[in-house]
C-alpha cells in the first residue's frame, strides 16, 4: 500500500489507525450486519455513534454543560450566514477581517445587519494578526457606544497562514470564531467563546459535518430572524440532538473516530506539542534559507498551514511539479495567492514533515544561484 506525504488543506490527511477501523467496520459495523452508511440514524446503534462522538469531543475540550454541540451540514460556509441570522439581534456585530474567509463571514453578515469591520490585515495582504491593543480599544469602544451583538474572528487563516495567538478582550460581548482549520490543533477554552464552529474536513474527520459548540443563553430565544430556516435555527437543531433531518450519518462516525484518536494519542496538548514541533521545522528552515521565504510574520503564524514562496513564478511552479516524484502531494498554494503552502494538520506526521524538508534543501541546493526576487 503506498501512502503519499499529505499536506492538503482540506479535506486532508486522516490518521492511517482511523481509516483502518473504517475499512474493518465497513461491511459489518460491530455485528449488526450492515454499514453504517446503511444504517437508520433513528436507530439505537447510530444514537450510540453520535452521543459517543459528542461525549469524545466534550471530554476532549472540557466543554462546560452550558454549551450545546451540534453537528450540522452546509459546511463553515452555510454559518456565515448561519451566525447573523442566529445572534444579530440588534442588527450590529463587529468583525475581524483577517483573510478571505473572514472576509466573505463579513459580506455575508451585512446582507442582516450592519457589519462593522473592526481590523483589518488586508492592507498588508492578510500577511499578520491586527494589533489586539487596537482591536480591543475599538471593541470597547463599539459596545460602549452603539453596541454589539458579538465579534467574529476567523482564528486560524488556512489560505493566508496566520493565527490569533491570543484573543480579543471582548467584555460581556460574545466571541465568535472560525475555528475551521485550528480546531484540535490546540487546547481551546470554550468559555472564551459564545460560539466556536468549525468544517471537519481538517483536523476533526470528512468533508460535510460542521461542530458547532454555542453556549445556551445565545440561542434560547431562536434565531434574531423570523424567517431563518428551520435547518439553520441552532436552538430548535440543539432540541433534535442535530436529527432535525438526516445528518451527515458517516460524517459524524468518522468524526467521533478522529475524536477519539485526538484523546487516545494524548490529548490536546499533547498534540499542539507535536503540530508545533512540526511548522516550527518548516519556520526553521524558512528562516534560515536562501530560496523559500515565509509569507507571514513571524508572531502570527498558524500552527496548521505554512505559507512560503522563492519569489519566482516559475520556480514554485517547479517545485510543486517536482514535489509529486518525491510523494509530495498538495503543496500548492492557495489559487488566491500562489507561492506553497504545507497544511500540517493532526494527522500529518513528523516523516511526512521530513521527507518534505529534505526536498526543500535538495531543491535548494539546485537552485541556489536563482536570484530572489523579494
Ligand atoms: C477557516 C475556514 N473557514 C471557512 C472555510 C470554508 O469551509 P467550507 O468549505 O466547509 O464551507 C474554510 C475552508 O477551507 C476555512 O479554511
Amino acid at each position: 500500500m503506498a501512502r503519499v506525504h499529505n499536506f492538503s488543506a482540506g479535506p486532508a490527511a486522516l490518521p492511517t489507525s482511523v481509516l483502518a477501523e473504517i475499512a474493518d467496520e465497513m461491511m459489518d459495523y460491530r455485528g449488526c450486519g450492515m454499514s453504517v452508511l446503511e444504517m437508520s440514524h433513528r436507530s439505537n446503534m447510530y444514537q450510540q455513534i453520535i452521543d459517543d462522538a459528542e461525549a469524545t469531543l466534550r471530554r476532549l475540550l472540557s466543554i462546560p454543560d452550558n454549551y450545546r454541540v451540534l453537528f450540522l451540514q452546509g459546511g463553515a460556509t452555510l454559518q456565515f450566514a448561519g451566525i447573523p441570522m442566529n445572534l444579530m439581534r440588534r442588527g450590529r456585530a463587529g468583525y475581524v477581517v483577517t483573510g478571505n474567509f473572514a472576509n466573505k463571514a463579513h459580506q455575508e453578515a451585512a446582507k442582516y445587519g450592519e457589519a462593522v469591520l473592526l481590523a483589518s490585515s488586508e492592507g498588508t495582504n492578510f500577511d499578520r494578526i491586527p494589533n489586539m491593543a487596537d482591536i480591543n480599544a475599538r471593541i470597547a469602544a463599539e459596545a460602549a457606544g452603539k453596541g454589539l451583538d458579538y465579534v467574529y474572528i476567523c482564528q486560524n487563516n488556512t489560505i493566508f497562514g496566520t493565527m490569533f495567538h491570543e484573543l480579543p478582550d471582548c467584555g460581556d460581548v460574545p466571541l465568535v470564531a472560525d475555528v475551521s482549520s485550528c480546531f484540535l490543533s490546540q487546547p481551546l477554552d470554550v468559555e472564551r467563546y459564545g460560539l466556536i464552529y468549525a468544517g471537519a474536513q481538517k483536523n476533526a474527520g470528512a468533508a460535510g459535518v460542521t461542530v458547532i459548540i454555542v453556549r445556551d443563553d445565545l440561542i434560547a430565544e431562536g434565531p434574531a430572524f423570523a424567517q431563518t430556516p428551520q435547518y439553520m435555527d441552532l436552538k430548535t437543531q440543539a432540541a433534535k440532538g442535530s436529527m432535525l433531518n438526516t445528518p451527515n450519518t458517516f460524517g459524524i462516525y468518522v468524526c467521533g473516530k478522529v475524536f477519539r484518536w485526538v484523546e487516545q494519542t494524548g490529548g490536546l496538548a499533547a498534540m499542539a506539542e507535536r503540530n508545533w514541533a512540526k511548522a516550527n521545522l518548516l519556520y526553521d528552515l524558512l528562516e534560515n534559507s536562501v530560496l523559500f521565504h515565509g509569507t507571514t510574520q513571524a508572531d502570527s503564524r498558524s500552527i496548521a498551514n505554512v505559507t512560503f514562496r522563492t519569489g519566482d513564478a516559475e520556480l514554485d511552479a517547479a517545485f510543486v511539479a517536482g514535489a509529486a516524484e518525491h510523494q509530495i502531494q498538495n503543496v500548492k498554494g492557495h489559487r488566491l495567492v500562489g507561492g506553497m503552502r504545507a497544511s500540517v494538520y493532526n494527522a500529518v506526521t513528523m516523516e511526512d514533515m521530513q521527507a518534505l524538508a529534505s526536498y526543500m534543501k535538495d531543491f535548494e541546493a539546485q537552485h541556489s544561484l536563482s536570484p530572489r526576487s523579494n
